[in-house]
């Protein structure tokens, strides 16, 4: 049984935690986020974080939010632990006003698939900020 909790990143021991699942999850692939801002949640397993998932505010679409990471632990992948943490995030972003969530994968069809799964639809953005193999996710949160 696993538990999402949305946590505060500005907490020391959290942000630790972050880190930690961060570096067991991207290894050296992606830089350390500043937990400090935005919204994060930690998937627990009675009490040990083993996923984690981050949002912030899109710098690319208006009123918007962008999903800007999550990994989960490899012993505990295949549990849906990404569509888990994609909803709590979508529950965050209706609450908060957002429009939409926009997101982006590269070369990771599993994250891919987790995508399509929640609902979201391929898109093109203006200003493309990935690399040109990148795949760019778009969720309108307005029903
Ligand atoms: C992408 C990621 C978060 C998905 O984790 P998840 O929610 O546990 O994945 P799912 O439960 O949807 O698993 C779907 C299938 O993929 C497999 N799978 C998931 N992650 C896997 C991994 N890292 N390696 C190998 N297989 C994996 C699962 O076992 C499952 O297989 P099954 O259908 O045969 O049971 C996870 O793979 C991960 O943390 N990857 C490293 C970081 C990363 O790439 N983040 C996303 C950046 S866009």
């Amino acid at each position: 049984m696993y538990r999402i909790r949305e946590v505060d990143g500005n907490d020391d021991e959290i942000a630790d935690t972050l880190a930690d699942l961060h570096r067991l999850t991207f290894f050296e692939s992606a830089t350390i986020p500043e937990f400090d801002q935005g919204h994060w949640w930690l998937a627990y397993r009675d009490r040990l974080a083993v996923a984690f998932a981050g949002l912030v505010p899109s710098t690319h679409a208006h009123n918007a939010g962008y999903f800007c990471r999550v990994g989960v632990i490899r012993n505990h992948c295949g549990n849906g632990l990404q569509l888990r943490l994609i909803r709590a995030m979508e529950w965050r972003a209706g609450r908060k006003g957002w429009h939409c969530i926009v997101s982006d994968t590269t070369d990771n069809l599993i994250s891919a698939n987790n995508f399509i799964r929640a609902g979201y639809r391929l898109y093109r953005p203006e200003y493309p900020w990935g690399w040109p193999n990148t795949l760019y996710w778009h969720k309108s949160l307005r029903t």
